[in-house]
């Protein structure tokens, strides 16, 4: 069964006959959802048609996750707006069939981390939290890389504390330190891996080269570049995770909500394609390459449900192509 999308008379009889659970209909109060509504199935969870990838050996994934670094406050600083609100959008995630969810000690600084455990601890089977450290945060806004062994040791120990887990299943250099020998970073993963503190080790923000270099120190299962629908610069590190299996996680992958607008190139395609452009910018990444994980970001449960329904978008290939010159030219 795959998305609906109806009107407000559809919406009614669907709700009448107890079919949906109503609260997981998903309506769209933007212009480019007016008239358009998508309803979940009950006892669904709709992430899982997006697939599945096996990070590592054995760490198996719903394709579609989630990003936690928005449910922080302005500047990925201190506590959100809403703190309930947040652990409902994670609780949400979970329900929703997520369950690779992406954060970092440097978000809030701390405050990302925490919140995950507050909502979902003790954790369901299979859930996948991936972290970060390699950055230290002066004030909202800052990010400064720190590579040294010292401050990454005690970074790992603090999201193993916030998060209370006893080992983390992917841990990834959030940035590899220019000031520090890349060797002595991805050394200093490697030695917590040795010590049972860390599963799997992913980069972010890294070249080809880099990659390579890094797999000569350590086992790498997993890149996060920045790429979206209209942001392609990784494309060339999207190709080499393909040929080598391993997870490419697109960070930004609605460009912050830029492309949710429906005055964007995509919202106007995606007004023709009766979805949002979100749910579009998604489905493309989907599409795009089978080792894709987006991990879009939202602080909305509204927000994450209209996102989750793009794993049930399908749309002929051949308009991906319209898409794909539209995003190129935007
Ligand atoms: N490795 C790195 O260096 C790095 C850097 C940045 C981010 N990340 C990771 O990548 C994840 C995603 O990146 P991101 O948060 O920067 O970008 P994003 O997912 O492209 O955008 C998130 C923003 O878009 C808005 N949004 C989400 N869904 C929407 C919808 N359906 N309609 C309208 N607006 C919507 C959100 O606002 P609302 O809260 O109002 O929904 C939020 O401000 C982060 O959570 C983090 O885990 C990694």
């Amino acid at each position: 069964m795959d998305v609906f999308f109806c009107n407000a008379a559809c919406v009614a009889l669907l709700q009448r006959e107890e079919k949906f659970d109503t609260s997981v209909l998903i309506v769209g109060k933007g212009k480019h959802m007016q008239n358009h509504t998508s309803a979940v199935p009950r006892n669904q969870a709709p992430a899982k048609k997006s697939g599945e990838f096996l990070i590592g050996d054995d760490l198996r994934v719903t394709r579609l996750g989630f990003g936690a670094m928005r449910i922080t406050g302005d500047g990925i600083w201190g506590e959100p707006a809403g703190r309930a609100e947040a652990v409902r959008v994670l609780r949400r995630a979970v329900e929703l069939g997520i369950n690779f969810i992406d954060t970092a000690d440097s978000y809030g600084p701390g405050v990302s981390e925490e919140i995950i455990a507050e909502a979902l601890h003790p954790y369901p089977n299979g859930l996948v939290i991936a972290t970060k450290g390699g950055y230290v945060r002066p004030g909202p806004n800052q990010w400064v890389e720190n590579g040294k062994p010292e401050h990454l040791r005690s970074a790992c120990e603090g999201s193993l504390r916030r998060l209370r887990l006893d080992r983390i299943d992917l841990y990834q250099l959030h940035r590899i330190d220019p000031k520090v020998p890349a060797e002595d970073q991805l050394g200093t993963l490697r030695d917590l891996q040795a010590q049972g503190k860390i599963k799997y080790i992913g980069l972010s923000e890294v070249s080809v080269r880099q990659i390579q270099h890094a797999r000569t120190i350590v086992p790498i299962v997993s890149v996060q570049n920045r790429y979206s629908v209209t942001d392609r610069g990784s494309e060339d590190v999207l190709e080499y995770c393909e040929k080598e299996k391993m997870g490419f996680i697109p960070w930004f992958p609605l460009a912050a909500g830029r492309v949710s607008s429906s005055e964007s190139p995509i919202g106007r395609i995606a007004a023709r394609w009766k979805a949002s452009p979100s749910q579009l910018a998604l489905a493309w990444l989907l599409a795009r390459s089978p080792v894709i994980l987006p991990i879009p970001g939202t602080s909305r449960v509204e927000h994450l449900e209209e996102n989750v329904a793009a794993a049930e978008l399908k749309v002929d290939v051949n308009k991906w192509q319209e898409l794909d010159r539209m995003a190129r030219a935007s």
